[in-house]
């Protein structure tokens, strides 16, 4: 019934897709860390030698101004002309789009898996509008975001898929919400301005994970199978602390007294898959999801923005929930009773953690590891397990200026017996970029890089909880928002997309990170000291600016252009053959707008990291970005996801009936985020 309800306009301080800006801190300032640092001018980046000749704010120190951020290219490098039988991409480009629909290359096919609302598990509720929470709950979550297929005995044909529902939006999910003016980001209240509990219900089981077991049948289509197996996580699943924080005094709650159990996962935005073939679910802008209307604010909720407003103000369905009002009062994290025992206060402590999860367990209890840090999780990527060697995986907070991690294991890696025990012992570090190509790891952890009991890390569980501000003492270089990591498999160099940081100013723009208000992004490489992943050193070098011909350079210094220009860098994976694929996410509201008008809808391209040749495999419908990617092993299914397809639509044109997207279902559908799955015609490996 619309009339029952009114747009609940979003938490001012939340921009769409545009990560929060982190809060002030007692870091030393930025510059002057570099200013000492900066000698040269022009700084080589690039295995092919090209020179970067940025204007490093006010640090240039001789020569003409250039556009901040410019490439120039070291001497003749045409452009190069592919010529696809002999290039590790084997495609012709697909041109930018902004049409509702999504395009694969020519001698490609492209068929929809899994939307939003297909059941899967339960007694298999078909999707309709109006399903109730406890349908969704048996059915995909939505915001489809990383994903990995794990194959049943190495098959390419027949195994789990498993992904993640970074969020959803609250217009699409509730019939009743039609005709309301709402934004892709507000929520509809009641008129007396709580929130409707089985709305809220349905909106946590939209979140989470799902495994969901798939097979290709003969007729060459992929189709989801009614297994035992398949499964959802959602914001209500019990999950349990393992590492330094379990049982910590802060994880206590009105739920868990012992602090040791938590409830749920949120904001699952990209993932990682662990040597010993388990899955990780990384908890990102969770913060949006807590309010704290008063009380003594500790570092470990002020750091990460917890404050009096939220976007998704699921506690407002309490005060209606009668005794199931707990599972929504506990996003209410205001000390309101004696003891943290009998609020919620800690029960923000009990997200921003990577989550590990067995597949082929459905029984199983997915494990918050808490020594792999906490704040905004965007994935976790492995260096490849050695035996006898410790682990080593990396992990970006994707934030304005926030950083890179990386997670080195104390025990070393044996294949039989290697177990998710190897995340909970090691040592957590932050990068520093140093402006002159150079780079070091810095160990979080009392008694090093400055942290101690002074300021207020003394303790190994005070460093994990507050990961961001023990960064911020040990120095660790702001970033322009860490999204995915790649590990290439035959040199070992790390990738990370750096998507955007339009908050950077000319003063800030340096090294890694060159240019100021970056609305386009960056995806940075480097090469641990003698190619170890245990190293505490690297060298870094930028693979490519992101952009228009104007602003984009591949790795040689050339202009991007109609066949690869692009903007923000997300997705970011190695396929088995070394090609480097690249997916974007263009905030909803900027798509086909101002700077962006070039790159029309969101893509996803391939790199080789060689020669750095960059070209458009995919694009996606309107509003949506791309994320999540991988192949069956043999390499010829791709699945990836379409999130958020619509979402661009403004809050009056969703009122009037009018959606910017209606993919994949077409005529008058509502937007469904949805696996897309990739093959050749010739039945050949993608992108090859
Ligand atoms: Fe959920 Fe940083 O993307
Ligand atoms: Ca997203
Ligand atoms: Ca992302
Ligand atoms: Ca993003």
């Amino acid at each position: 019934m619309p009339d029952r309800l009114i747009p609940g306009p979003a938490d001012p301080s939340f921009v769409a897709n545009e990560e929060p800006l982190r809060e002030p801190t007692a870091q030393p300032d930025f510059q002057q860390v570099v200013s000492a640092r900066y000698q040269r001018r022009e700084l080589l980046v690039g295995s092919m030698g090209f020179a970067l000749a940025a204007v490093f704010g006010g640090l240039s120190r001789s020569g003409p101004a250039l556009a901040a951020g410019a490439i120039v290219a070291d001497g003749a490098a045409p452009k190069a002309t592919h010529d696809l039988r002999t290039s590790k991409l084997g495609f012709v480009a697909v041109p930018t789009s902004n049409a509702d629909g999504i395009t694969v290359p020519p001698g490609y096919r492209a068929q929809v898996l899994l939307p939003w609302g297909e059941p899967i598990c339960g007694d298999y509720p078909p999707f309709a509008i109006n399903n109730t929470a406890a349908e969704q709950a048996q059915q995909m979550g939505s915001h489809h975001d990383g994903m990995h297929f794990f194959p049943l005995q190495g098959s390419s044909t027949d195994g789990l898929l498993v992904l993640n529902h970074e969020y959803a939006e609250s217009r699409f999910l509730h019939a009743a919400a039609e005709g309301l003016k709402l934004s892709a980001f507000d929520v509809p209240l009641r008129a007396d301005g709580s929130r409707d509990p089985e709305q809220v219900l349905k909106e946590m089981y939209a979140h989470g994970v799902s495994i969901v077991r798939i097979r290709r049948e003969g007729n060459g289509q992929w189709q989801p199978l009614r297994d035992p197996l398949n499964r959802r996580i959602t914001a209500l699943t019990p999950t349990v602390f393992s590492g330094p924080l379990h049982g910590d005094p802060r994880l206590q709650t009105a739920y868990s007294a012992d602090g040791i159990r938590g409830r749920g996962t949120l904001n699952n935005c990209a993932h990682g898959v662990t040597p010993w073939g388990t899955y990780l679910s990384c908890e990102e802008n969770w913060r949006y999801y807590f309010v704290r209307e008063q009380g003594e604010m500790p570092a470990s909720l002020s750091r990460y923005g917890v404050g009096p407003l939220n976007a998704w103000r699921w506690h407002l369905a309490a005060v209606n929930a009668g005794e199931a009002s707990a599972q929504y009062a506990r996003f209410d994290a205001t000390p309101r009773a004696d003891s943290p025992r009998g609020d919620f206060r800690n029960e923000p402590h009990g997200f921003g953690w990577v989550v590990e999860i067995d597949p082929f367990d459905s029984t199983s209890t997915p494990v918050k590891r808490t020594h792999l840090g906490r704040f905004a999780h965007e994935g976790v990527v492995f260096a490849p397990a050695r035996e006898g060697e410790p682990v080593v995986l990396y992990s970006g907070d994707d934030s304005m200026f926030e950083y890179i991690y990386k997670f080195v294991s104390a025990k070393p890696y044996h294949a039989a017996t290697a177990c998710g025990s190897l995340l909970d012992e090691g040592t957590l570090y932050a990068a520093r970029f140093d402006s002159d190509g150079n780079g070091e790891w810095l160990a979080l952890a009392p008694g090093v890089n400055g942290l101690g009991a002074e300021n207020g890390f003394a303790t190994l569980a005070d460093v994990l909880l507050n990961t961001r501000g023990a960064a911020d003492v040990a120095g660790a270089t702001p970033m322009d928002r860490p999204e995915w990591g790649a590990v290439d498999p035959a040199t070992g160099q790390v990738y990370f997309t750096l998507t955007k940081n339009t908050r950077r100013t000319p003063g800030e723009a340096v090294g890694a990170n060159p240019r100021a208000k970056n609305a386009m992004g960056q995806i940075v490489r480097w090469s641990e000291a003698g190619n170890d992943h245990v190293a505490t050193t690297f060298v870094w070098e930028l693979f490519l600016l992101a952009g228009d011909a104007d602003s984009g350079r591949d790795l040689r210094g050339r202009p991007l252009d109609a066949d690869n220009l692009f903007a923000n860098p997300d997705g970011l994976w190695f396929d088995a053959d070394r090609r480097l694929w690249i997916q974007t996410d263009i905030s909803d509201e900027e798509q086909n707008r101002g700077l962006y008008r070039p790159m029309g809808n969101n893509a996803m391209l391939a790199a080789d990291p060689d020669t750095g040749e960059l070209r458009r495999f995919f694009t996606a419908p309107p509003g949506a970005e791309i994320s999540g990617v991988v192949t069956t092993p043999d390499q010829t299914t791709m699945f990836i996801n379409v999130q958020h397809p619509g979402s661009s639509t403004r809050a009056q044109d969703f009122a009037a009936g009018r959606l910017d997207s209606h993919w994949p279902g077409g005529g008058s559908a509502l937007p469904r985020s949805a696996t897309v799955v990739i093959t050749r015609e010739c039945g050949g490996k993608i992108g090859a």
